[in-house]
């Protein structure tokens, strides 16, 4: 059973094409994490699933209902929630959730608010307006706003912009309880790859407005197929350059007693070239291995487009 299903969907703004016949399914209980670079199309999509924004064409389904249809049906069971969420200014953050709880039809108004606040951390603000607040404070109401009504579907575009880390830590503990204790289903984009790979079962990649990969975080970042090595000897640093070199490793960097050089992962290739080195009898003060990231995987498709 599917959460939202997409076929073949599209929005132009005269010459530019926005969001160019996109299709893709999300199963229900899902987190699936939308990538892609800036002006790739991820918000012209959200903003079309939801409801915010006029398609040129094509099919999309929540919860099996078309929203255009049945929007009685489908307005309660979701929820938007983006940092740059335009929240009222004149009145405060309890004051705009109320509003928010009354769209959306919240019973236990004061009790649901007092608990978002609460979790968000944000109780003692709650009379203060939202024009005085920081951009950490407001991300966080919006993050409320987006949970107000227990939605079946969450979408959640950039929401977690302007957090500090231990908030942001915080928050995407919550989004996953909250995702594990109701079962919903979420959209997730954000331009901070580990917490795209933290919290996605499946990553959708965009590109000039069209999907070009779907896939698990552990898939894509299999194809990239070299590890990063860095080592740091005690002495005979050249030494050991000239033998990398001859061992055709590609040196990144060979600087002082440290370098840094790629292997690729297949056939223990990894294991053999440390091995080589520890027979040479190279003295080592630090070693890292660093696999391949799924920022790795986001700037070689960024990098591979044009
Ligand atoms: N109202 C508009 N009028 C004209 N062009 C628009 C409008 N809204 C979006 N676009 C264009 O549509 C494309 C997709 O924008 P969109 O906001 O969906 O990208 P995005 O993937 O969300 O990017 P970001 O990572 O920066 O949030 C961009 O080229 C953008 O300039
Ligand atoms: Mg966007």
């Amino acid at each position: 059973m599917f959460a939202i299903e997409v076929i073949n969907l599209r929005k132009t703004y005269g010459k530019v094409v926005a969001v160019d016949d996109v299709s893709f399914k999300v199963k229900k209980g899902e987190i699936f994490g939308f990538l892609g670079v800036n002006g790739a199309g991820k918000t012209t999509t959200i903003n079309m699933i939801t409801g915010l924004l006029q398609k040129d064409s094509g099919t999309i389904k929540i919860l099996n209902h078309d929203p255009e249809e049945a929007w009685e049906y489908v307005k309660n069971r979701i929820n938007v929630s983006t940092a740059y969420y335009p929240l009222s200014d004149a009145l405060t953050i309890r004051q705009n959730l109320r509003i928010y709880a009354k769209i959306y039809g919240v019973k236990n108004v004061e009790q649901k608010i007092m608990s978002l606040m609460q979790q968000f951390e944000l109780s003692h603000l709650a009379d203060r307006k939202v024009a005085d607040l920081s951009s950490g404070e407001r991300t966080r109401t919006a993050l409320c706003k987006g949970l107000i009504n227990d939605p079946e579907v969450l979408f959640l575009d950039e929401c977690t912009v302007g957090l500090d880390p231990d908030i942001a830590e915080k928050t995407r503990r919550i989004i996953k309880n909250y995702q594990q204790k109701s079962g919903c289903t979420i959209l997730f984009t954000s331009h901070y790859m580990y917490e795209v790979e933290e919290l996605c079962d499946r990553i959708a990649f965009m590109d000039k407005g069209k999907i070009i990969k779907i896939a698990t975080a552990d898939k894509l970042k299999k194809a990239i197929k070299k590890h990063t090595i860095e080592i740091t000897v005690k002495s005979r640093a050249e030494e050991l350059k000239n033998f990398l070199m001859l061992e055709q490793m590609n040196i990144l960097l060979a600087e002082d007693n440290t370098i840094i050089f790629e292997v690729t992962c297949e056939r223990d290739k990894i294991y053999k070239i440390l091995n080589k080195i520890f027979t040479k009898g190279f003295l080592l003060s630090d070693l890292h291995i660093k696999k391949p990231t799924l920022d790795d995987i986001f700037i070689k498709i960024a990098r591979g487009r044009k």
